[in-house]
């Protein structure tokens, strides 16, 4: 007895040792939150990220076979293969949508969003990457990316008059998302990001449901007061409650035709031309899919599959109303409107990787592709690789955005076993190869882990 006593007892070196680690532990996560929220607008910075530190290599996995596509018809030409390709399209009636420009973006482009679309997008799909026309460089790029996979369309975009918004070129950009029949053909446009990063094979059933548009909202509680300051000038503009956040999954697949009305909308409503309206309010920092998808909430609810993903810290799920922000409903709101089918996880097709939630810091690029290759199928073709995970396990990248998790929502694993049940009925010798491919390939990628904190 006395022997078993003397066993759980620590001896004191080690109490003090614990205590230090304690006090330091915590003496980082309180700076750290100090810190953060001042430092947080470097948030929408993104291209200055410490992209300088890393050393990269594209790693040409040969799946797609490069075309050389002439100069004269660079710009109208995606593939010269089009119209061949475009019957194996899962989505003919969306145009992906990039927004990039000249510079180290590429290196993002290729190294995350092209290569994750290789293993994960099959068949081809229509994409534009927009540029700035009057940029020699941003041409030059053009013309490269043009000849690589996925082929995508190039548009330029032509230079705006800075009179126009405050000077900066994100405020740019952002005006550009409002002009996207300008850009695309197709009646929907599916916005992505250079650092977006397929996590799992795409199936029509994760972008479109019943031919609507899948959109993945986040509500409850704000993660901080820069994100709620968003909501607020949502609310301000609109002068009613913001229902979610929706740059919250990608892509960001809205109608052409409903931008195009959300800009007559504002038109109307504050009486004066788009721009002088866009110049106004982007005083404050606007975001425009909170705006984008505000309007398609209030005006075409029923042309869209809404799923609405409580953000809580609360591990049971429950949400705190008092750090809900201000500019959104409350949580009565929600529980009286949304439908029990809305709030059911829905998996997502993709992360915004270098915001991947901060709980799962440790996981490289070469593992999250891992995660997606195994849960595709992967389990018996590519065991060696897919050791470490349990195919009855949790694919977590499915219901991770940014900084937000939703792995607390015990649905998660039965939508998550849906989703690889469509997956596995469109088994195919193709889907075998390009698991193969993946599990030789993805250990020789040469990527740092970059990742941002939530600030
Ligand atoms: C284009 O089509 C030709 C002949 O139909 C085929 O051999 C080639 O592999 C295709 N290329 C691509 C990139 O799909
Ligand atoms: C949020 O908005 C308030 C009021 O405009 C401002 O004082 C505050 O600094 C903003 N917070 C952040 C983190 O941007
Ligand atoms: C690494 O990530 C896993 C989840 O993928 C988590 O359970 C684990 O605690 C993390 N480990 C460290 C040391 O952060």
């Amino acid at each position: 007895m006395a022997d078993t006593r003397q066993q759980h007892k620590l001896p004191l070196p080690l109490i003090l040792l614990l205590t230090v680690v304690f006090i330091v532990c915590f003496g980082y996560i309180y700076l750290y939150s100090r810190l953060t929220t001042t430092g947080s607008i470097i948030l929408y910075e993104k291209p200055s990220l410490r992209m300088e530190t890393y050393s990269f290599k594209v790693v040409d996995t040969g799946l797609v076979k490069r075309e050389s596509v002439s100069r004269s018809n660079l710009i109208s030409t995606r593939n010269k293969n089009g119209t061949e390709a475009k019957s194996a399209e899962l989505f003919p009636e969306m145009d992906l949508y990039l927004r990039m420009t000249s510079g180290k973006l590429y290196y993002y482009y290729s190294a995350l969003l092209t290569r994750s679309m290789k293993y994960f997008w099959s068949g081809s799909m229509s994409m534009v990457v927009v540029l700035d026309d009057e940029k020699a460089e941003d041409h030059r790029l053009g013309e490269k990316i043009s000849m690589e996979y996925p082929f995508p369309r190039i548009a330029f975009m032509e230079a705006i008059d800075p009179e126009i918004y405050h000077g900066s070129g994100h405020q740019r950009i952002q005006r550009d998302f409002f002009y996207p029949e300008k850009i695309v053909s197709r009646p929907y446009v599916g916005f992505v990001d250079t650092d977006t990063v397929f996590v799992t094979r795409i199936t029509r059933n994760l972008l479109f449901e019943d031919d609507k548009p899948v959109v993945i909202g986040i509500y409850g509680e704000a993660l901080h007061e820069w994100w709620a300051n968003y909501s607020k000038v949502t609310a301000s503009i609109f002068k009613s409650p913001e229902p979610f956040q929706c740059m919250s999954h990608f892509p960001v697949i809205i109608k052409v035709e409903h931008i195009i009305e959300l800009r007559n909308y504002f038109e109307q409503i504050y009486g004066m031309p788009f721009d002088e309206f866009f110049k106004i309010f982007t005083k404050s920092n606007i975001a425009q899919f909170h705006l984008i998808c505000k309007y398609i909430w209030d005006f075409h609810r029923n042309e869209y599959k809404f799923y609405l993903q409580l953000r809580t810290s609360d591990k049971f799920g429950r949400w705190t109303v008092d750090r809900n922000g201000g500019g959104r409903h409350d949580v009565q709101f929600y529980r009286q409107v949304l439908t029990p089918k809305q709030t059911v996880p829905k998996p997502r097709a993709a992360i915004h990787y270098p915001y991947r939630n901060y709980f799962y810091l440790n996981t490289t690029l070469q593992g999250v592709l891992y995660s997606g290759i195994c849960y595709t199928g992967g389990f018996d073709i590519c065991p060696e690789k897919c050791l470490k995970l349990k195919p009855d396990g949790l694919h977590v990248d499915l219901f991770l955005f940014e900084w937000s998790d939703w792995t607390w929502d015990n649905r998660c694993i039965t939508e998550q076993t849906e989703h690889y049940k469509q997956i596995k009925a469109q088994f195919n010798s193709e889907l075998i190869h390009i698991i193969r491919k993946g599990c030789e390939e993805i250990d020789h990628i040469d990527f740092k882990p970059i990742f941002v904190k939530p600030g």
